[in-house]
């Protein structure tokens, strides 16, 4: 059940490093993009600010307990892409990744977007995540054999708004 404290709100520098910790707690991150989340935060929150990305923080009993990050594609008619989404592991399966992913859509669509695409791993321990995107009414669009790493596909998911 969603605690009545639940507060999804812009991610402030004073979020960083508990976000970091979270995601890579949940030991689905390979380390290099665990470095590449703290370049994108660093670059979020740098002295040139990063144009139209977007970060929200969800709190719920004045803790940090996971993010969304989304941007527009360059260069495409209000095409939106969803970079990242993550609970912490212990809070996992409680309606929290969909508040998340609700409230990203809810606030591209305000912003004019048409369709929103997220990419994930083929990986079999990516199944639970995939599963998510499809309850959530994504579309399985394509498959980009071996983009990772060798035997790591992309799947790339879709949802018009
Ligand atoms: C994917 C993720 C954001 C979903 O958030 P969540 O708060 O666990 O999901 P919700 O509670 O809103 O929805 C539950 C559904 O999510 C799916 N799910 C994905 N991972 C899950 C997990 N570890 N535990 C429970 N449910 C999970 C299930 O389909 C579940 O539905 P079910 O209860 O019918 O099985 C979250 O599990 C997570 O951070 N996973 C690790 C990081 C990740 O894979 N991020 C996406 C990278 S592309």
């Amino acid at each position: 059940m969603i605690p009545d404290d639940l507060c999804i709100r812009p991610t402030t520098p004073d979020d960083v490093e508990a976000l970091v910790q979270l995601t890579a707690a949940t030991g689905m991150f390979k380390p290099l993009e665990l470095d590449t989340l703290q370049e994108i935060f660093a670059d979020y929150f740098g002295d040139i600010p990063t144009s139209d990305q977007h970060s929200r923080t969800l709190v719920t009993e004045g803790s940090v307990r996971g993010f969304v990050y989304f941007a527009p594609a360059p260069m495409t008619d209000r095409t939106w892409y969803l970079y990242w989404i993550v609970v912490a592991a212990d809070a996992h399966g409680r309606g929290y990744g969909r508040a998340l992913l609700r409230h990203a859509e809810d606030e591209i669509r305000r912003r004019g977007g048409r369709v929103l695409f997220i990419e994930t791993s083929g990986l079999p321990h990516y199944e639970r995540t995939r599963r998510f995107y499809r309850q959530q009414g994504y579309d399985q669009e394509a498959i980009l054999r071996d983009f990772y790493a060798s035997g790591d596909d992309m799947i790339v998911f879709r949802k018009v708004l």
